[in-house]
């Protein structure tokens, strides 16, 4: 069986860095499972449909018309890799992913992701649903404070508007509408190792994370 590692958590908590990071130590492929979710919402807003139809996003989803060039993305041939990092595409990503047929359109695309020699992957339900069964499960959490900072941090170095009292609203709202979905809701798998960035460094955290995977 192809190695998987899962790391799941809220909004902000550095679940991306830390799983790209990590990847890259051990030469394994990633999974960034919130990037689909993204892109399906901001392909779904571009084509006037509505975010609270099931059956038409789940078409689109099985469909994605969607591309990797070297670390870009590409949606409709269209480089939307800084689009989706907005905090409108966030929300928009959220109101997709609440949809049964929705996560089972996009769950076949994330399983194909698992190639040898392993596969690190990052979202809400990698250690819950898609990769249940991966021996390594890690679930990263934060104060919403701390998250909002960070997140506010990261988008003034890419030169994009943020304001930290909308951005800490925001990832309330974002958490509150993502653990109280009855699809896939964002919670710690039973057998995770959870760790709590909140007082600690990106650095920090991959050396708890590489203590798990050497153990
Ligand atoms: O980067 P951040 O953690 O803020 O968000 P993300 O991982 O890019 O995910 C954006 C949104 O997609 C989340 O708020 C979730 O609602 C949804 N998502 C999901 O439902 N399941 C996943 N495996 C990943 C993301």
């Amino acid at each position: 069986m192809i190695p998987v590692i899962t790391i799941d958590g809220p909004s902000g908590t550095g679940k991306g860095t830390i799983a790209a990071r990590l990847a890259e130590r051990l030469g394994w492929h990633t999974l960034d499972s919130g990037a689909l979710y993204r892109v399906l919402g901001l392909a779904a807003e571009r084509r006037g449909l509505a975010l609270d139809d099931p059956d038409a996003l789940a078409t689109l989803a099985a469909s994605l018309p969607l591309a990797f060039a070297d670390d870009r993305l590409l949606l409709d041939g269209d480089d939307v890799t800084e689009t989706i990092r907005t905090e409108q595409a966030g929300m928009s990503a959220s109101r997709v992913a609440v949809h049964p047929p929705v996560r089972a359109a996009l769950m076949d695309w994330q399983r194909q992701r698992a190639q040898p020699p392993g596969l690190v992957a990052d979202g809400r339900d990698m250690g819950t649903v898609v990769f249940p069964r991966a021996p390594l499960k890690i679930f990263l959490d934060a104060s919403p404070e701390v998250r909002a900072n960070r997140r506010y941090k990261q988008l003034i170095e890419k030169g994009l508007d943020a304001n930290l009292s909308r951005l800490i609203e925001d990832i309330r709202e974002r958490d509150t509408a993502d653990r109280a979905r009855l699809a896939a809701p964002l919670c710690a798998a039973e057998d995770a190792v959870m760790v709590d960035s909140t007082a600690l460094s990106i650095n920090e955290v991959l050396d708890r994370v590489l203590e798990e995977v050497r153990r």
